[in-house]
């Protein structure tokens, strides 16, 4: 299997070929002018194609009005277009409340609200109006898009189309084809969404397509973690952005991205799944119920002026401390430098054993168990500092202390496997084999839609490549162990891989 290869939207099912298969889209609809729609408007108008803007109702059309002079305003403000172009893009949207205003639209796509019903309600409307070549679109993040295609009598020529928010700045657009998009059409779409200046990923309609099923399960997992008191929000949310590089911490995301939408996420990609990992976390549902939705309700996991947590920057007074495990002599070294005593871990006030895996074991063999830390440097930044349930409040609190003065940040966590950043960083990746492994996308695909849908610095199997195959099917397999979740378990390619002595993913494919 090799890139490109494979896709669950088979074209042995589509036995229609398109009436329009030259693919020229030069008047599109916009259905629904909310967050996604108008952002979409503007995408298409900047373009140069002709659109139509549709709302519910005079009020909502007034406030997509609204949405698209602002954007544009905007970008007017930062002297990204010229005030001529800002007119010449709103003189291209045509702004109405009456679909039949699309009869001659070769291109809808719906952007409104997330609800099935709501969708069906609105593509059988929009294949009654629409004429018979026109391609129907779905923004959809999550619902079934072959379903959506299901209730009109053109499921040929029903694709999803699923960009990112802003649209105006994310660069990647999923196109989604179903068992019964006519072949070619995904192509045509994905060569429009280039035309509009983005970056088209074409995959089959899965839950979640490729970002969300690989992000959300991850944002859930940080979410079982702090409920499991692995470690503190703050303190996953550091790790992971200058641990892993990611642009934001899980929870910071969570937050954004709204806690009720990625509930109603993790919930479709359950149902799909039946994985117990996409199950939602139960403190989103708790903060959904409370009304705490994120920024959109001013309080998610954050709230809003909230005191930042004092970090506490008392001088350690350890006055000896001892350094285990691999790397500690390097490491002394640096301690040795910055001022400290180095000592035999029998007589010393504080030790730090340098693991990336519980170190309770190592504490029981210690005249004074009370004193030391598991520490794991992760990057040039991080500092995981893991107490196990011997060690002293103490000891946890000078080894705090001790790593800000060497320059780095202070996680503390539970003696837990993999700790934080690889306890999230390694089944995320896993994940992405086993998507590739399936057949469903690309391994070029899965990274490109990571680095442009979630600001990622590098894709996941980038990712895998620079920490080492091994490293992570090692790592896997210790979290497998530790919490017997079966989709720690490494996805047998990784396993194989491994055992092959094959270096990158990358070499499989031709
Ligand atoms: N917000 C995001 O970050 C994001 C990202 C990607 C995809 N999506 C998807 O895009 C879609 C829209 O999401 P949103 O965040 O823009 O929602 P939104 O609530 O901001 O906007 C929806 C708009 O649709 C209008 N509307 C409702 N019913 C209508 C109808 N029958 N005809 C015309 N207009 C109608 C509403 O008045 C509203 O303005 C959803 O399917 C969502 O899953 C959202």
């Amino acid at each position: 299997m090799g890139a490109g290869a494979g896709s669950s939207g088979g074209s042995a099912f589509s036995v229609r070929w398109g009436e329009s298969m030259a693919g020229t889209f030069e008047t599109v609809g916009v259905v629904g002018l909310g967050t996604m729609g108008a952002g979409i408007a503007e995408v298409f108008a900047r373009a140069g194609l002709a659109v139509t803007g549709v709302e519910a109702d005079p009020a909502a059309l007034e406030r997509g009005r609204g949405h698209l002079e602002g954007s544009t305003g905007r970008a007017l403000a930062r002297g990204k277009l010229t005030e001529a172009e800002r007119a010449e893009i709103l003189g291209r949207v045509s702004f109405t409340t009456s679909l039949e205003d699309l009869a001659d639209a070769d291109l809808v796509i719906e952007a409104i609200p997330e609800v099935m019903d709501y969708k069906r309600a609105l593509f059988t409307d929009l294949d009654r109006v629409c004429k018979p070549s026109a391609v129907l679109a779905t923004n959809t993040s999550s619902l079934s898009v072959t379903a959506i295609a299901a209730t009109t009598t053109r499921p040929g020529r029903v694709v999803g189309m699923h960009f990112f928010n802003p649209a105006p700045v994310m660069r990647l657009v999923e196109v989604v084809r179903t068992v019964t998009t006519d072949d070619g059409l995904a192509g045509e779409v994905a060569d429009l969404a280039r035309r509009l200046g983005k970056t088209p990923v074409t995959v089959g309609d899965r839950a979640g397509f490729v970002v969300n099923r690989l992000l959300l399960p991850y944002l859930n997992q940080a979410a079982v973690l702090l409920e499991n008191g692995l470690a503190g929000r703050d303190d996953i949310d550091a790790a992971m952005r200058l641990g892993a590089g990611f642009p934001m911490g899980p929870f910071a995301l969570l937050d954004l991205i709204g806690l009720d939408t990625s509930y109603e996420i993790c919930e479709v990609l359950f149902r799909e799944t039946r994985d117990r990992r996409h199950a939602p976390a139960p403190i989103l549902r708790e903060l959904v119920t409370a009304g705490r939705l994120g920024r959109k309700s001013g309080e998610g996991f954050h709230r809003a002026e909230e005191p930042r947590s004092p970090s506490p920057h008392e001088k350690p007074s350890a006055a000896s401390v001892a350094v285990l495990g691999e790397g500690a002599e390097e490491f002394s070294a640096r301690l040795s430098g910055a001022g400290f005593k180095i000592v035999d871990p029998e007589g010393a006030e504080l030790v730090l054993a340098l693991s990336h895996t519980p170190v309770v074991e190592r504490a029981v063999r210690l005249p004074h168990p009370d004193r030391l830390v598991g520490l794991h440097l992760v990057g040039d930044q991080v500092a995981e500092i893991a107490s196990t349930v011997l060690t002293s409040p103490d000891a946890a609190r000078v080894a705090h202390g001790l790593l800000r003065i060497i320059g780095r940040t202070p996680v503390p966590c539970r003696d837990r496997a993999e700790f934080v950043v690889d306890a999230l960083l390694y089944p995320y990746l896993n994940d992405a084999v086993r998507m590739y492994e399936s057949g469903y996308a690309s391994i070029e695909d899965i990274d490109t839609a990571m680095k442009l849908g979630c600001g990622y610095p590098a894709g996941p199997f980038e990712t895998l490549d620079r920490l080492g195959l091994e490293t992570v099917r090692d790592g896997l397999r210790a979290l497998y162990a530790e919490y017997r979740e079966p989709s720690f378990a490494p996805a047998p390619l990784l396993d194989q891989l491994v055992t092959a002595g094959v270096r990158s993913i990358r070499d499989l494919a031709p």
